[in-house]
């Protein structure tokens, strides 16, 4: 008989001890010691054991020998997916989507299934019934890509990963997508489904299964409240593709993010919408976040930002307006509010504008959150903008950051800003004087109005 046996383990890095710790040794966290039972005599090499499969092994290779492409990889019809993975999906690769609850990760792996025609997938489900899946399947035809009849898509309704393995063996699928691992377990752990030795044990057996037949596994993993991946960071580590599914939950975009990638870059960016027939590909982001602007209105502009290595076009509101109660109110959506209100002194005490009894609300439009410094500028002229009632010109663009001193700071790769803005027929652009440095401004159509100070800006649109 087997004996059942206890340790705990950290909840935040998955640091195993035999008795209970106040502090974590290896993360520092407080108090996040919980008693899990294991079953220590069962050997633990994961439930999936093939005589036949043969053994993927690494060896040493001479790094100039190594040519990037030589994994094989599958493209799936989702080129946003297809990017943000580096090129397609690497065979044997162990990939986490993560996401909070209701994002659409279950859509949008249900949505890739669907579209292979050539290749068998098996999409196990631990949170939906098959009926619940055929709904959604049925919901889900945005194209003809996308469509039941001539998929070759399984549906698994299991949690024991034991069973699994065994009809994953007479199935033999090509794509394994596990809806989610936190509702995984596994015999040879003795604790509930989704405690850390759960999880961690349910993922070594599918990256076992992935390394050694090579078959691509997606894993869908939950966040939890403080906006990491449910279960231990050790989960990140074990596989070898972490992508973040995010964005409001009531707003349409959904941006796919990597933020590990063994086989390709992480700065790689998917924007998708959310349609009531699931998940549409947004190739052009910058036409669909700018184009509710057909009239002039104040406070409003237009941010040449990069996320990721692709270069965005968003939108920025603002409203200024006298603060009828006591206190004036700053909020923001989209915009880090506390570079809102370090903005707002710049413009208070560099430009003279006075804020102080003024409600400001600022909101990046399309529910995105942005984290690039070179919007500062466009913040600051939309702000100003809403204060004067005065508009900005639609055809009008901004790229700088903008420092304590009011002064205009350069940003990194001005130049593919540059050519975007000018690829989606602005006519100017404004961006920092100390980024001009190699750049030919003769060569663009655009006007490129490099500025030192915000004073420049402001004197040229408001006179
Ligand atoms: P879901 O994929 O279940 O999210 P997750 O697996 O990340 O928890 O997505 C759920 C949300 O998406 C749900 O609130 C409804 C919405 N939705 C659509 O708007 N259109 C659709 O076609 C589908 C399938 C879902
Ligand atoms: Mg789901």
């Amino acid at each position: 008989m087997a004996k059942v046996k206890a340790s705990f383990f950290c909840q935040s890095c998955g640091y195993q001890s035999a008795k209970w710790l106040g502090k974590c040794p290896t993360c520092g966290a407080w108090n996040t010691f919980v008693e899990e039972l294991i079953q220590k005599d069962e050997p633990q090499q994961g439930s999936w054991k093939t005589s036949t499969s043969k053994q993927i092994s690494a060896k040493p290779i001479e790094i100039k020998e190594i040519q990037a492409d030589t994994q094989e990889r599958y493209k799936t019809i989702d080129n946003e997916l297809n990017r943000v993975l580096g090129g397609g999906i690497v065979a044997g690769s162990l990939i986490l989507i993560g996401g909070e609850p209701g994002i659409g990760k279950s859509t949008l792996m249900l949505q890739i299934s669907l579209s292979f025609k050539d290749k068998k997938v098996l999409y196990i489900s631990g949170e939906e019934s098959d009926s619940q899946i055929k709904m959604r399947a049925e919901r889900v035809n945005l194209s003809e890509q996308i469509s039941m009849i001539d998929s070759n898509c399984y549906i698994l309704t299991e949690t024991n990963t034991q069973n699994i393995f065994k009809q994953i063996e007479i199935l033999e699928p090509q794509i394994v997508v596990v809806d989610s691992i936190q509702t995984m377990t596994s015999t040879y752990i003795e604790s509930s489904a989704g405690s850390i030795s759960q999880v961690r044990e349910c993922t070594a057996e599918f990256m076992k299964y992935a390394k050694e037949t090579g078959v691509p596994v997606f894993l869908i993993g939950h966040i939890t409240k403080e906006g990491t991946l449910a279960g231990p960071k050790v989960l990140e580590h074990m596989v070898d593709t972490v992508l973040q599914f995010e964005g409001d939950r009531h707003m349409t975009y959904r941006i796919l993010r990597t933020t590990k990638n063994r086989f390709g870059s992480t700065s790689e960016l998917g924007i998708y919408e959310m349609h009531a027939q699931g998940l549409r590909e947004v190739s052009n982001p910058s036409e669909i976040l700018i184009s509710q602007k057909d009239s002039d209105i104040s406070g409003v502009t237009i941010a040449a930002m990069i996320e990721g290595n692709r270069p965005l076009l968003i939108e920025i509101q603002s409203l200024v307006s006298v603060a009828t109660y006591g206190t004036p109110q700053r909020s923001s959506t989209g915009f880090d509010s506390k570079r809102l209100n370090m903005l707002l002194a710049v413009l208070e005490k560099r430009g003279g504008f006075r804020l102080g009894q003024q409600d400001v609300f600022l909101n990046i439009t399309g529910g995105i959150r942005v984290d690039d410094p070179a919007i500062d500028l466009a913040v600051c002229v939309s702000i100003i903008s809403s204060y004067n009632d005065m508009s900005i010109p639609q055809y009008c663009c901004f790229a700088a950051e903008v420092g304590l001193g009011g002064e205009i700071r350069a940003v990194n790769r001005t130049e593919q800003r540059i050519s975007e803005a000018e690829k989606l027929g602005f006519k100017q652009i404004f961006v920092s004087k100390f980024a001009m440095k190699g750049i030919e401004s003769k060569k663009y159509a655009i006007k490129i109005s490099s500025v030192a100070k915000l004073d420049d800006v402001f004197s040229e649109l408001f006179g």
